[in-house]
This record gives C-alpha cells, sequence and structure tokens, in this order.
C-alpha cells in the first residue's frame, strides 16, 4: 500500500500487504546472512531475510584483512584459549566471558565451514588456510584471501543462503517492532524504499544483524545504512543497550583527500609489516608501548624487523598493538604537531615489502591508494588517521542464545553488546558474526517451534508507526534532516569523539537534546516514491537514540578503558569493572543510564584470561599432546 499526501488520516491498514514468517532476520551482512542460513537448516522453518541496501552490500565488507580463529596453520602453539586470552585482554576484561569463550570455541568451526561452502581463501605451501597477523593477536591468526576477505565472506554466504529457500527482501528498511498483548515479539512494520509502499512482516522471532551506527560522526568507515536502527527499534521496543560508550576508532583511515576521508585502511597493512612514522620521520609506536603488553612487544626496531623476517621467538612489533592503543597514539602526535601533511600520520610499506608483495597481499589497498588518492602504495607511504569504525556496545543479549529481555528478539554481529569488552580486536568481528550469526539462527528457531502460532500485533501499533513515518511527509513544513544528521556527526566527533571530557560530553548531550526536539519537526519534500530525504529523516531517528545512549554512557563511566577515553579520568579504574552500562526506556519515555553489577565470571575462564603467556603456551602444549 503506497501512501500519498493527505491519505495519512484516514489510516485504513486493510489492503496493507503481510507475509508470516517463523524466523525473520533484518540485516544481510554477514551476520544476518549466518543467521539465516542456520534458522534455514532447521525443519520447516519459514525464514526470511530483510536488508535497507542491495543484498552484497554490507560494512561486512570493510573488514579486508580477515577472519580470526586459532586454527594454527601457521603457527601451531595457537589455541582457543589463547585466542581467548587475546580477546579479554584486548576488551580490557570487559567483555562477556562466556560469549568470549563460545567464541574463541567455535570460530575454527566455522571458519571452517565457510571453506567447505566454497569461501576462497590465501593458501599456506601445504594448503591450508593461510592466516596473518593482526593487532593484538598472539599468534598469526586471521584466515584471510588478500585484502578482501569480508567480501569473500559475503560472497559465499550470499551463494549458499539463496539455495537455502530464505526469502529475501531488498530495499526494504524496517520502521518499528510489533509485539502482542504479553509482550511477545510478533512483527515488524517495514518500508520497500523504492515504491514506498508499507508492508507488515507477522512472525514468531526477529534477529537484528542491523550492525552499528557509524554514520553518527563525521569521520567514518561507515558507508550510509550504519544509522543504528537496530539499536532504535530495540531501545523502543523495552530492549536494553549495553556499554554503548565503547566506540572504536580504527587508527587507519584514509586522510586525504577530503572526499575519501574515514575510509579503511586495513590493519593488514600492518600485519604485513607497515610502520607508522610523524612528519619528523620518527617510527613512534615505540614511544606508547603500554606496561601490560611491554613484554609481548619489541621495544627495538631491530627485534621488530627480526619477526618480520620471521624469528618466531622475536616480540611483535608497536603498530601491532590493539587499536585502542594505535588511535590514541596517533591522535597525540597530530595534536602534538607531528601529523603528516594533512593531519594524519604515515603509514609505510613501501620499505618494508616488496612491490610484488605488497600486490599480492594487499591488492584493494594498492587499487584504493591508486584511484583515490593518485599514490602508489609501493613507492610511497600512506597518510592515514582514526575512523569511527565498529560500535563494542550494542543490544545486551543472552551469552548462549542471542535472546534480548523482548521474548522473541535476538541480536548478532555488531548490533548485539557484550563480546568485545572495551575494545574489539581486529578479526574478531567476522568470527564473531559467522559464531552468533548462527546461534542466534539456531536458537530463534528453537524459540519458534515452541509456539504454536504467530502472536497477534494490534493494527492501532501498526497504523502508529506508519503515522510517524508519514507525517515527515505531510506536515507543511518542518527542518530539514540532512541539516539536522550533519549537526549531530559534527557534535559526535567534537564532543563525544576519540578523547572525551566532562564538558564536552555534557555539551554534546544538550545538542543531542536540541536536535531531538528539531527531529519532532522534521520534513522531507515530495512523496514517498523513491525519497532519499524521507529515508535520511526516518533513520534520524535512530542516530538520535545511538548517539544518546553512547553520550550519556560515556558520560557516566569515569575512567579511561579501553576505546573510552576521558581525559578528566585518564587510567582504568579497578572499580569500574565490576561494571556494565545499560541505557533502557524509562517509564516517563526519557532514557535512562544506570551502571549494573556484572556477574562472578567461571573460575576456569578467570584463570585462563589472567594465566602468563608463558604459562598458557605451557599448558597449550600439554594440550595438544594429548
Ligand atoms: O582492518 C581491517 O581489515 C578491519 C578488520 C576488522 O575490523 O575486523
Amino acid at each position: 500500500m503506497t501512501l500519498t499526501l493527505g491519505e495519512f488520516s484516514m489510516l485504513d491498514i486493510s489492503g496493507i500487504k503481510r507475509l508470516q514468517f517463523d524466523v525473520l532476520v533484518i540485516g544481510a551482512g554477514g551476520a544476518g546472512l549466518s543467521a539465516a542460513i542456520s534458522a534455514s537448516q532447521e525443519k520447516d522453518i519459514r525464514v526470511g531475510l530483510i536488508c535497507k541496501s542491495l543484498l552484497g552490500k554490507a560494512h561486512t565488507v570493510m573488514a579486508e584483512g580477515g577472519m580470526a580463529a586459532a586454527l594454527g596453520n601457521v603457527d601451531n602453539r595457537d589455541d582457543w584459549k589463547i585466542h581467548f586470552r587475546d580477546t579479554m585482554r584486548g576488551g580490557k576484561m570487559l567483555n562477556n566471558w562466556k560469549m568470549a569463550e563460545i567464541h574463541a570455541k567455535n570460530a575454527p568451526k566455522r571458519v571452517r565451514e565457510l571453506e567447505h561452502w566454497g569461501a576462497v581463501f590465501d593458501r599456506t605451501k601445504d594448503g591450508l588456510i593461510n592466516q596473518r597477523n593482526f593487532g593484538g593477536h598472539r599468534y598469526p591468526r586471521l584466515a584471510h584471501v588478500g585484502d578482501r576477505t569480508g567480501l569473500e565472506m559475503i560472497r559465499t554466504l550470499q551463494d549458499h543462503g539463496i539455495h537455502q529457500g530464505i526469502d529475501i527482501q531488498m530495499e526494504c528498511t524496517a520502521l518499528d517492532i510489533l509485539k502482542d498483548k504479553s509482550g511477545k515479539v510478533s512483527g515488524i512494520v517495514c518500508m520497500y524504499r523504492e515504491t514506498g509502499e508499507f508492508i507488515v512482516f507477522e512472525t514468531k522471532t526477529l534477529i537484528f544483524a542491523t550492525g552499528g551506527a557509524g554514520k553518527s560522526w563525521e569521520v567514518t568507515s561507515n558507508s550510509w545504512e550504519y544509522t543504528g536502527d537496530g539499536y532504535g527499534m530495540a531501545y523502543e521496543a523495552g530492549a536494553e543497550l549495553i556499554d554503548m560508550e565503547f566506540n572504536q576508532f580504527h587508527p587507519t583511515g584514509m586522510v586525504w583527500p577530503p572526499s575519501v576521508k574515514g575510509i579503511l585502511v586495513t590493519e593488514g597493512v600492518r600485519g604485513e609489516g607497515g610502520i607508522l612514522k610523524n612528519s619528523e620521520g620518527k617510527r613512534f609506536m615505540f614511544d606508547y608501548i603500554p606496561e601490560k603488553f611491554a613484554n609481548e612487544t619489541a621495544d627495538t626496531e631491530e627485534e621488530a624487523a627480526r619477526w618480520l623476517q620471521g624469528d618466531k621467538d622475536a616480540r611483535r612489533p608497536p603498530e601491532l598493538l590493539t587499536r585502542d592503543v594505535v588511535a590514541r597514539a596517533i591522535n597525540t602526535e597530530v595534536k602534538a604537531g607531528r601529523g603528516s601533511v594533512h593531519g594524519g600520520a604515515y603509514l609505510d610499506i613501501a620499505t618494508q615489502r616488496s612491490a610484488e608483495d605488497i600486490k599480492r597481499k594487499l591488492p584493494s589497498m594498492y587499487h584504493q591508494f591508486k584511484v583515490l588518492a593518485e599514490l602508489d602504495i609501493t613507492k610511497e607511504p600512506m597518510e592515514v588517521g582514526p575512523t569511527c569504525h565498529y560500535f563494542m556496545g550494542g543490544i545486551k543479549v543472552d551469552a548462549e542464545t542471542s535472546m534480548t529481555n523482548v521474548d522473541g528478539l535476538f541480536a548478532c554481529g555488531e548490533a548485539a553488546g557484550g563480546m568485545h569488552g572495551a575494545n574489539r580486536l581486529g578479526g574478531n568481528s567476522l568470527s564473531d558474526l559467522l559464531v552468533f550469526g548462527n546461534v542466534s539462527g539456531v536458537e530463534a528457531s528453537k524459540y519458534a517451534r515452541k509456539l504454536k502460532s504467530i502472536p497477534k500485533s494490534d493494527d492501532e501499533d501498526i497504523k502508529r508507526i506508519i503515522k510517524s513515518a508519514t507525517s515527515i511527509l505531510n506536515r507543511e513544513k518542518g527542518n530539514n534532516p540532512y541539516l539536522i544528521h550533519e549537526d549531530l556527526q559534527k557534535n559526535m566527533q567534537y564532543n563525544v569523539g576519540i578523547i572525551r571530557t566532562k564538558d564536552e560530553i555534557v555539551d554534546g548531550i544538550s545538542k543531542i537534546d536540541d536536535l531531538k526536539s528539531q527531529f519532532k519537526d522534521v520534513k522531507a519534500a515530495g512523496t514517498s516514491q523513491f525519497n532519499p530525504g524521507w529515508h535520511e529523516a526516518l533513520a534520524l531517528r535512530n542516530l538520535l537514540i545511538s548517539s544518546e545512549a553512547v553520550a550519556k554512557s560515556a558520560l557516566l563511566r569515569e575512567e579511561s578503558r579501553g576505546a573510552h577515553t576521558r581525559e578528566d579520568f585518564p587510567s582504568e579504574r579497578k572499580e569500574w569493572l565490576e561494571y556494565n552500562i545499560i541505557n533502557k526506556k524509562g517509564k516517563g519515555g526519557k532514557m535512562e543510564t544506570i551502571k549494573e553489577k556484572r556477574s562472578n565470571p567461571d573460575p576456569e575462564l578467570q584463570r585462563i584470561a589472567n594465566s602468563s603467556i608463558e604459562d598458557l603456551d605451557k599448558e597449550v602444549k600439554l594440550d595438544h599432546k594429548k
């Protein structure tokens, strides 16, 4: 049903199109495709998949360097225990322990499954899946194909998924969740972007694989789709958002030319030996090695060079410290006046690897800089700087089922929070979305099977959702959605950016309040047929909810941990390790931001995470002999 101007006040939804499913997945990146595939492997489960964009276009492709899994193909000392320890340490111990365990244990199986489904990987001499080094991973652990791993994952999952009978709806925007009288998920109202037609999907379960909200910031690796739709809809439906203050700024985004600022430069460049220098030609990362990582990081150029030559006893170069550390270091160098010509740092692979190696291992980077910056990375250094890349926080889910506190609502991938704690290791995202995409698909099917029929939605809720969407078109005049979005991005960039202070965050929150008021009167000109201004306005509600949750959580967490850096509280504070921060919709409709005590971890997991690397290496050696 296409609503035209004036029709909304007489809303009659009797003719609206309705489709029914047992499991409906929202989002068709790696997590959504994995979830839909797993659910559709269950007998007699009707599975649908909705994507806002065209199938295959997802932020998953921006995880270029690889997927982390302790396969041990390149270094057989690797094991799930070491992967788990690295993940917890990278997340500054704030990760959901159980999720990190499930992830590390299951990642190898899921990567092999992907291989079985036809994914192409770079190979070792023995024909095994090749694995590369990445920040924070003790051993070469990232299964990869050049620097196009996310793309290959999407291609494989898509190909596999469409042969499983999944019903796919493209260019379809989800607006809001429907629930029955008891609070169970009963459906979702969506809109086809091309025609403006509304549709109601009646479903027993929803799996949100909607990615993050990187479009809240000005400089981001995210494309237009990443507007926090899952966070906004889940929040409105009563789900909780966890640890939204942890926003990952990937250290290396392009900084020049301005038209491409923020586009990702894969960590694979550093994994292949790339080094960072400032305007004085100094390899500055040696000055930023945190105490905790000192015994695992090379502190001289000589040792780092030995590591590059393959010396297994040499420690990793400091460029492979975790992303939070590298991003802050670049930021500090720039602020101290030692930045590159266009305000970043120099990333040099040209002096470290042959032109042939660079083109073979980093073909996309070679092409990207040639085409977008007229620069040959086999000859010259790149200019790079931090870019908003990933949300560690997200919708709070149960570790073992991926279900939220709303019955029938599941979340996985970047949309879900908890797995990565305060900072995600590169490469852990692709394996996360395979592992938890699978968990949520299986668990949602189980849940759906238990329900005799689809819970009943209330037509008044459907009308309310449609009216709220169409009022943006139908009001006489109002505020420009593009300007509100632009102001929000500036505000988040400057007030809730990579380094934060109380005063800036408070300013940021007050600006968000102001933008929320402006949003009440947002107006898109034109009709409902393919109307980008309307789509922009619809996304704004979710961007604003996500940004408010980020800013309020950032204000409450009075410490610096992982990706959340408070200049006024410069170090980790022990007492804060005991808390997650939760955002939920309060009774009066206002956002409530509270500290929630974390439950005690399993003592065995705690032992593994706190073991010294030497002891754990010995333990794993014995395990492998058994
Ligand atoms: O740098 C990269 O290739 C990104 C990987 C990731 O975010 O996991």
